[in-house]
């Protein structure tokens, strides 16, 4: 039998993909304003981006009204957030795409500009990011981070029944299913990591404990679900918004196999050369590969992400290290992706300085590759 390509079908969950490349989720800032519900523009972009039998996970979006840490990111807690997604599935599922939401808590990369009532960002533990990386306030100052304030065990309860809560709401916007976000430095993997959890209670402390607060919201998530529809997204090795394990072997290995028990979706890897991409090129000579290590410990469906071309993406599928893969930022740039991948077109380079805010420049004015050609 040949092996897998970039192009072969794949089945996640219950759902028959017809190729392998995966849009990875992208916060590009760019909902409605004051509801932080997506909007028309944001339905456009992601239809561009949808293909028949093409898997999109969707960007993170808050699970609750102090998951936020920067503006203008959609949220998934109140009914014009739904109701706002729904347009977005909708255009996608007419395209014959598939589309995941990926659930997001930011914990201790915020702001107290982005908390109602302006009070602290909750963590597990009442520990700073440091200083080397800088907030940005609400109305656009460069700080320092606050110190946030630890969880009571009671208000990590009622996280996970917000996660809960979100799972049932992108349920009822109708989408494919749900992504945990675990990767990055944000809330789940401040749990995750010894140096953001210091708790001496059941969700700190051992490896067994720190992993407690992931599994508990990708149960929440799974309980609405079923697993086959619940990814979760790890970022071994990550360095982002100050995270980073000083031996991360331990805890992943854990992590996977507890999470391989369950029967999910998927499991999506940020690869450790790609960590912080939203930020800045980084040198990604070598750091180990996510997809490498774990694989073994992973008995499903396994995404990868992290400066992949096509070419490399299809060596990494055909070596079965991974079964597809989540590609972020020459999806931005490039609407038609899986198609210009598919037939060696030249890819429009990305615009860095449009991810983050404003409205259709870098967002939905990327040209496909026909109206190139007709240019
Ligand atoms: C503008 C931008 C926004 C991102 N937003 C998210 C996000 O919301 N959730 C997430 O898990 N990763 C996010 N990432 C990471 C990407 O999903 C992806 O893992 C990373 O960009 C590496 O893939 P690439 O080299 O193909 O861009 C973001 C990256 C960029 C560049």
């Amino acid at each position: 039998m040949n092996p897998p390509s970039l192009f072969s079908p794949l089945k996640i969950g219950p759902y028959q993909l017809k190729h392998r490349v995966v849009m990875a989720p992208l916060t590009r800032m760019r909902a409605a304003k004051p509801s932080l519900a997506p909007r028309p523009l944001n339905v456009e972009y992601y239809a561009q981006r949808a293909t028949p039998g093409g898997l999109i996970i969707a960007e993170a979006s808050p699970v609750a009204a102090n998951g936020f840490g920067s503006p203008g990111v959609p949220g998934i807690y109140s009914e014009a957030q739904i109701a706002g997604w729904r347009e977005v599935v909708d255009a996608v599922h007419a395209k014959g795409g598939f589309i995941f939401l990926q659930l997001w808590h930011v914990g201790r990369v915020s702001h107290s500009s982005f908390q109602p009532g302006g009070v602290l960002p909750v963590a597990p533990s009442a520990v700073p990011i440091s200083s080397e990386f800088k907030a940005m306030t609400a109305d656009g100052k460069v700080v320092d981070y606050e110190t946030p304030r630890a969880l009571e065990a009671g208000e990590i309860l009622l996280l996970v029944e917000s996660y809960r809560e979100a799972a049932r709401n992108a349920l009822a916007a109708g989408f494919d299913g749900v992504e945990i976000h675990g990767a990055n430095g944000y809330l789940v993997e401040q749990f995750l990591q010894s140096r953001s959890n210091l708790r001496t209670d059941q969700y700190g402390g051992s490896i067994e404990n720190r992993v407690r607060f992931l599994m508990e919201v990708t149960q929440a998530a799974i309980d609405v679900w079923g697993a086959n529809r619940v990814g979760v997204r790890l970022s071994p090795y990550g360095i982002a918004n100050g995270s980073g394990e000083a031996d991360p072997m331990p805890l992943y290995s854990h992590a996977v196999k507890s999470l391989d028990k369950l029967g999910l979706a998927y499991l999506h890897f940020i690869e450790p050369r790609s960590s912080g991409a939203g930020r800045a090129e980084v040198n990604w000579q070598n750091v180990p590969s996510a997809m490498v290590l774990y694989r073994p410990l992973w008995s499903g469906v396994l995404l990868t992400a992290g400066g992949f071309s096509g070419d490399a993406a299809q060596a990494a599928i055909a070596e079965g290290h991974a079964d597809a893969i989540a590609f972020g930022r020459i999806f931005i740039s490039n609407p038609d992706l899986p198609q210009r991948l598919q037939h060696g077109h030249e890819l429009t380079p990305y615009n860095r300085a449009t991810f983050y805010g404003g409205e259709e420049k870098g967002y939905t004015d990327y040209p496909v590759h026909d109206e190139m050609a007709q240019a």
